[in-house]
């Protein structure tokens, strides 16, 4: 007995100093401490000794297990520390390193000029409204003057939802809804997104207008003049060449177009201004009685102009851009010039 405990004294020393890690002990414990293990083999021999010899192998039994037992112990403490210290040497981080900086974004460019546009005209006394860009037919077409079977529908290439609700192809219906709102006198401008089926080098099929309205006793035409000359003077430069057009719209009488000098040719005419050296950057006009009979004012007794101005060909022209699509693009390239 005492031949066999310590064979397995030295099978388990032997086995031990093998263990690579935490789990090999606790499976050499199951194999030699176990309920089934080898010790309890040699235990239940003990019941073959005659009663004298008992005492002395149930002792040394003991020894051996108080042995195995404090080994089994130290070999799980010191392979657990091994492989924490392997952890902490595997996740090092060297703090030494130059760090990674963080990537900073900033405003779109079309969000910015936008901000810049609302600053001059609250500045000029105007307040900001907005509407909604799903918009019921009524106030894209109907109460701006612009019937069913009017030509100028197919000036705007409508987006439809139904019969009578289009995504709004200019921010001009908010004009009849704030003047619904609101008696006289007027003065708001509206930034939003429309929407028009329209694609190539100026136009995108979703883009920014940034609407005028300003309705009160007197209102005249070199008021627009006025309020949009130094609007543009003061968002480009007082140099830059500006010119009014006569144009038209349904819902302004006299109307007219304002053109910027084209800033990538310096005027000497490009693919970007068709060769003209002017580039269009908004429509306007004195507002048509007709609208005001949709929304209760007397147009005997008030006038008004109105604006709508492109915030992408806008931003063309103070950023020298050739292309309207890159600002829809959101290559970071174009975008971190900004
Ligand atoms: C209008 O949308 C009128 N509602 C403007 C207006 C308002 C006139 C109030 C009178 C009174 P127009 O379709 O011309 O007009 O568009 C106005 C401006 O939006 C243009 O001058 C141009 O700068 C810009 N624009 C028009 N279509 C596009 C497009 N597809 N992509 C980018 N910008 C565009
Ligand atoms: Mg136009």
């Amino acid at each position: 007995m005492r031949q066999q405990l310590d064979d397995l004294l030295s099978a388990a020393s032997e086995r031990l100093a093998a263990a690579r890690n935490v789990a090999d002990v606790e499976d050499l414990r199951v194999e030699f401490l176990g309920r089934k293990g080898k010790l309890t083999g040699i235990l239940k021999g003990l019941g073959r000794l005659s009663p004298a010899e008992r005492p002395l192998a149930g002792k040394l039994t003991n020894e051996v297990k108080e042995t195995l037992t404090g080994k089994f112990d130290e070999y799980r403490q010191r392979l657990a520390t091994a492989s924490r210290a392997a952890d902490l040497a595997a996740g090092a981080v060297d703090v030494t390193l130059p760090g990674r900086r963080a990537f900073g974004g900033h405003t779109h460019p079309v969000t910015t000029v936008i901000g810049d546009i609302t600053d001059i005209f609250v500045r000029l006394g105007f307040a900001v409204a907005r509407g909604p860009e799903v918009e019921l037919d009524y106030y894209n077409f109907e109460a701006l003057n612009i019937p069913a079977d009017h030509p100028a529908r197919q000036m705007q290439d409508t987006f439809y939802i139904a019969d009578d609700v289009v995504l709004r192809t200019h921010t001009s219906p908010v004009q009849v809804r704030v003047m619904e709102k609101q008696p006289p006198p007027v003065a708001v401008i509206v930034p939003g997104k429309v929407y028009r089926c329209d694609s190539d080098l100026t136009h995108t099929p979703m883009f920014h207008q940034v609407e005028g309205l300003l309705v009160d006793d007197n209102v005249t035409f070199a008021d627009l003049k006025g309020v949009l000359s130094t609007f543009l003077h003061e968002f480009f430069s007082p140099e830059i060449g500006v010119r009014f057009r006569p144009s038209y719209f349904p819902f302004t009488e006299p109307s007219a177009e304002v053109d910027i000098a084209c800033v990538i040719c310096g005027g000497r005419g490009c693919r970007v201004c068709s060769e003209t050296g002017w580039l269009e950057v908004l429509g306007c006009g004195m507002v048509d009685p007709a609208v005001y009979g949709f929304v209760g004012y007397d147009p005997e007794k008030v006038t008004g102009f109105a604006f709508g101005m492109g915030v992408e060909r806008l931003a063309m022209l103070r950023y020298g851009i050739d292309d309207l699509r890159l600002f829809f693009a959101n290559d970071l390239r174009f975008l971190e010039q900004f």
